[in-house]
């Protein structure tokens, strides 16, 4: 069953695969109950944006979800992909964008386009999923380093140098900009130091932190004011965008190549009309209503200073993303989790080992533009309480709750 298939009959329906009901904002429906919503990546609540809603009904309407059909390089072309990329080019500052029908199918082929066998990958150790995947396929060496450790990014871009000169490839760097789990930053002006001593291209992934970091929304790399010095920007609409979907930013001579060369690309089917043009309104909305992202910074800054002068531990974030971390095992995790859920209808992820160390439980906070201060103070109250239970033992019986579905 692997490591999260071997739970699944604990959690089928409650902590795996759970029903949110209702339209999306900060109260939805779970079991029947209402909830108070920290899971969502809604982060300026585009989701139920009455003017996104009005663009995505109309698109559909008029091209309905089947349009255009085919892949972009056979028969799924359209101005309305090519504008978008326009747009998204000139947001980022770079030459040109391409669009991804996925994210993570995007990522996975970005890599795998950019580099061959002569190259040398560098990366972090806590990238996300679709680089690892990415990584996958690559034929020469790769090097990783701790997370966000620049003296040991060095050592592996030395070994990396050593490599490629007798290769005649080049070194790929890869990092995320913000870390969707602890909520830190990728280290990029750390990373661009050794840019000129040791010569490679920068790639970001940069999913939590399009449209929620720096002065306009375009990402960690305007927040750490480095956007010339990275090469290859990567988003996704999956999250401030309320989306689906995703874009490579860069050259224009690498969005020729990966245009050509990016399989999941090539072979899969372009993004439908209504996602192309319902990301045209969100970009619009991102960029014309700054008023969005300084309300979902109201709400971080609120709810990450109020927990924080509890007392709770919420490690390096410097995003919205907020993760909270308590002592506890499995059967405390999964107790504190239904007691929140069950008792004071708050619906928030957990993540527990190996994801984080063994003995420590973290739960994750994502707050938006649609939360309002009382949710905040509310939820600051709660997690007071059940810390005050899980001190006391309270949920220490080493039960998990029997809450799951049959699957
Ligand atoms: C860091 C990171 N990269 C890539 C992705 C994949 O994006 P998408 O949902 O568009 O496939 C995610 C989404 O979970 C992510 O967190």
């Amino acid at each position: 069953m692997g490591p999260l298939g071997q739970y699944a009959d604990y959690g089928w329906g409650y902590y795996y695969f759970p029903k949110l009901e209702g339209e999306i904002s900060n109260r939805m429906h779970f079991r029947g109950k209402p909830v108070l919503v920290w899971s969502l990546n809604n982060y300026l609540g585009l989701a139920n944006h009455p003017a996104v809603r009005e663009a995505d009904a109309k698109a559909a309407e008029a091209y309905g979800m089947a349009y255009p059909m085919g892949a972009r390089m056979m028969s799924g072309q359209t101005a309305y992909h090519e504008q978008l990329e326009r747009e998204l080019a000139a947001f980022e500052k770079k030459e040109s964008a391409y669009l991804l029908n996925y994210g993570y199918m995007g990522m996975v082929s970005i890599i795998d386009a950019l580099i061959d066998r002569h190259d040398v990958v560098v990366y972090d150790s806590e990238a996300h999923a679709c680089i690892l995947d990415g990584l996958r396929m690559h034929m020469g060496k790769r090097f990783v380093y701790p997370h966000n450790d620049m003296e040991k990014l060095e050592t592996s871009l030395k070994r990396a140098r050593k490599l490629t000169d007798q290769t005649g490839g080049g070194i790929l760097v890869i990092t995320e900009g913000v870390y969707g789990m602890a909520g830190d930053l990728g280290n990029l002006p750390g990373i661009l130091q050794f840019k000129d001593k040791y010569g490679f291209r920068l790639l970001v992934d940069d999913a939590h932190g399009f449209g929620t970091m720096g002065l306009t929304g375009a990402g960690t790399s305007e927040e750490q004011k480095v956007m010339d010095g990275v090469d290859v920007y990567f988003g996704t609409f999956a999250k401030a965008m309320a989306g689906i979907g995703g874009f490579v930013a860069t050259d224009k001579p690498i969005v020729k190549a990966l245009t050509f060369n990016m399989r999941s690309q090539i072979y899969a089917k372009s993004l439908p009309m209504p996602m192309v043009i319902g990301a045209l309104k969100r970009l619009e909305l991102m960029r014309t209503k700054p008023e969005l992202k300084e309300k979902l910074w109201t709400i971080v800054r609120a709810l990450q200073s109020g927990l924080r002068e509890k007392g709770f531990n919420l490690g390096r974030t410097e995003s919205p993303v907020t993760p909270v971390f308590l002592q506890g095992g499995l059967s405390e995790a999964t107790q504190i989790v239904a007691d929140l859920r069950e008792n004071y209808g708050i619906f928030c992820s957990m993540v527990i080992y190996p994801v984080v160390p063994k003995g420590v439980i973290m739960l994750r906070l994502i707050p938006t533009a649609v939360h309002t201060l009382e949710d905040v103070q509310y939820t600051i109250d709660s997690f007071s309480d059940v810390r005050e239970k899980l001190d006391k033992g309270k949920y220490s019986d080493g039960t998990i709750p029997a809450v799951a579905d049959k699957y």
